[in-house]
């Protein structure tokens, strides 16, 4: 139920509204403890009309990210908008396992398919000596990645590897989209860029590409580490047997298998 008569917030906070306390704390531009601090302060009329334009979207499904307009993802926090992926948990995993296998070490990095730009960003501002590029095939997205940088950063748009010809990295890391198209667990996902998310049939066609094109990428014993689907682990693996080594699987913290790791065999 919207109320068109202005109330206060306690009597918001008895409602069942989905996220009703996140969505005073943006119509308001106060924090939680604000909120229960003041449970006594009346909504004015525009922010009445505010609130209620918050809550229809949120019941239609639209992702609490954009209509804050952001989302924090490991120490820093992204702009988001409905051209871009809302950052995963599941994706700090590759920042984690990056700033694991470099260390202190220089490294040249290919964030393919950036979206908001979290996985080249976060490791960029992590390590300020690093010489991050970044690509989306979306100049949208590109432009919302640029904002998020808190780095310089190489940023190029184009088809996967076209957006960097005759560029060689010691890591190339991406999240490409890894859905089936018939997933029928993209209607929960229906507000987000379909773009960023499916990939032919099975899931594999952009992991597929990646994996045959990345060794014309890769400086010598260069890697490459991408983020896959919870059930494409095994066929990842066995795609990337033809040209990589020392191949390395990774789970989530939900424990599902979500990511691989593989150098490139020494010609
Ligand atoms: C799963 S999203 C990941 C976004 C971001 N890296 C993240 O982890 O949140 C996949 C990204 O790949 C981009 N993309 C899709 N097809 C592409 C292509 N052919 N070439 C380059 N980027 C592509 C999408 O625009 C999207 O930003």
């Amino acid at each position: 139920m919207l109320h068109s008569k202005t109330l206060l917030i306690e009597e918001y906070l008895k409602t069942q509204h989905k996220d009703i306390i996140q969505l005073l704390c943006l119509t308001l531009g106060k924090n939680r403890a604000w909120l229960f601090a003041n449970d006594d302060y009346q909504l004015d009329k525009n922010e009445t009309r505010t609130l209620n334009a918050l809550i229809k979207k949120r019941k239609q499904g639209v992702p609490f990210a954009y209509l804050s307009g952001n989302k924090g993802f490991y120490h820093l926090n992204f702009k988001v908008t409905p051209d871009t992926l809302i950052p995963r948990p599941e994706t700090e995993l590759l920042v984690d396992i990056a700033l694991d296998l470099f260390a202190e070490k220089p490294c040249r990095l290919l964030d393919l398919g950036t979206g908001s730009g979290i996985i080249a960003t976060t490791l960029a501002d992590k390590n300020p000596h690093w010489e991050v590029w970044a690509t989306d095939y979306f100049e949208s997205a590109i432009k919302v990645a640029k904002q998020n940088a808190t780095r310089a950063i190489n940023f190029r748009q184009g088809t996967w590897f076209d957006a960097v010809p005759n560029q060689c990295f010691d890591l190339i890391i991406s999240n490409p989209p890894y859905i089936e198209e018939n997933d029928p667990c993209l209607d929960s996902l229906r507000h987000e860029p379909i773009n960023a998310l499916v990939s032919g049939k099975d899931g594999l066609d952009d992991i597929r590409l990646i994996i045959k094109q990345a060794p014309r990428h890769l400086n010598k014993k260069g890697y490459l580490l991408l983020e896959h689907g919870y059930n494409q682990q095994s066929r990842v693996v066995s795609l990337l047997r033809k040209k990589f080594i020392h191949i390395q699987t990774f789970q989530d913290y939900n424990s599902n298998d979500r990511a691989v790791l593989a150098q490139l065999q020494h010609k």
